[in-house]
């Protein structure tokens, strides 16, 4: 296998980053030719020749998925009394580097991302594999509102109103053999929507498509969600179109987005950013505040609320991101080690 490549700008943002870096990088990313969706719509109608390049904006609007309200019910234990991340913070702060690597390119690059024909495979070590369409994702299970907090390793936290159903509701009714250890996830991969994947470096460095892992245990613990929505609707692109995990005791990275395959198997798979740089993102990555990254402090965390997206709102990170129900999955472990 190649060996990965470190990228010198991986999960970094515009807070941690200095500007002028972030700058350049974008323009580099342009001159890479990673172009926005729009950009693309402009080639291929440009191809025949007819337009001029505000024409490209109205068919854009049409095409674009309509996000359909959900009903869900609201199980008390699951609402946290934080000040929820308003709604347009969420859906234009993203981590996707499928859809490029600034904290703004998802929302842009996605818009035109089609989920209508998306099936969901859940095999491997199991009795009953089965393949969920488009509509069984909302439909297959009851779905809850669930207010998690989110924190990114790169020390920003949000709290998000997500709906969804647990994990462990889809891996019991595939039924898994004894022998099953561990689960297996893994994003679309299709380069043609996603200009991330078109070439390793656009993306970030990154082997596409990107895959994450969790052990049988903690896929099974009831706060491991699968998400088809947040505030009301369905899921936005940028967010993980149209179902994603959310492990609110991990860092972010581990909440894989857009998934297409959920594979039980008897060995750690591979996960996407400890592949990249296994020094730096472990197979557990547990929220730690003890545990510093190698390059910067995990010890507090800037909470986006109603303030501006790089407003200093420090406070201090609770370890298991403050979900201590979890902590008997590790006991015996050193956590210090396994992160
Ligand atoms: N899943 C895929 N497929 N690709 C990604 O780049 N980024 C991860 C995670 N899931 C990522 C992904 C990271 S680093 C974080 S912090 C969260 O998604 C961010 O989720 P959000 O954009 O909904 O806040």
């Amino acid at each position: 296998m190649a060996k990965p490549f470190k990228p010198s700008v991986h999960l970094k943002d515009n807070d941690v980053t200095d500007e002028s870096v972030y700058v350049n990088r974008r323009t580099l990313l342009k001159s890479l030719g990673f172009v926005g969706a729009s950009t693309l719509l402009a080639k291929s109608a440009g191809a025949a020749g007819w337009f001029w390049e505000d024409d490209v904006d109205a068919p854009k609007s049409e095409l674009k998925p309509q996000l359909k309200p959900l009903k869900f019910t609201q199980p008390s234990q699951f609402q946290i009394n934080e000040t929820r991340t308003p709604e347009d913070k969420v859906t234009t702060y993203n981590n996707f580097y499928e859809f490029g690597t600034g904290k703004d390119d998802p929302a842009k690059n996605a818009t035109e991302f089609q989920t209508n024909s998306w099936t969901l495979k859940v095999d491997g070590l199991v009795k009953k594999p089965f393949v969920l369409d488009y509509e069984s994702l909302t439909s297959r299970f009851p779905l809850e509102e669930r207010i998690y907090r989110l924190r990114c390793v790169e020390a920003w936290s949000m709290v998000v109103p997500w709906i969804g159903f647990e994990l462990a509701a889809l891996i019991k009714q595939a039924e898994p053999l004894m022998s099953a250890k561990y689960v297996a996830f893994e994003t679309l991969y299709d380069p043609e929507q996603m200009p991330g994947q078109r070439s390793r470096f656009v993306g970030g460095g990154i082997e596409y498509p990107y895959v994450e892992g969790l052990r049988l245990d903690e896929a099974m613990h009831p706060l491991t969600l699968m998400s088809v929505g947040l505030y009301g609707k369905t899921l936005p692109a940028q967010n993980g179109a149209p179902i994603r995990l959310v492990v609110p005791w991990k860092y972010g990275f581990k909440s894989i987005k857009s998934i297409v395959r959920i594979r039980l198997t008897d060995k750690q798979p591979p996960t996407t950013w400890n592949r990249l740089a296994s020094n730096e993102y472990g197979f557990y990555a547990n929220v730690n505040p003890q545990v510093a990254h190698p390059r910067w402090s995990q010890a507090s965390e800037r909470r986006i609320t109603t303030g501006g997206l790089l407003a200093r709102n420090r406070i201090d990170t609770q370890m298991f991101n403050g979900y201590q129900e979890v902590a008997p999955l590790y006991s015996g472990m050193d956590l210090s080690r396994y992160y």
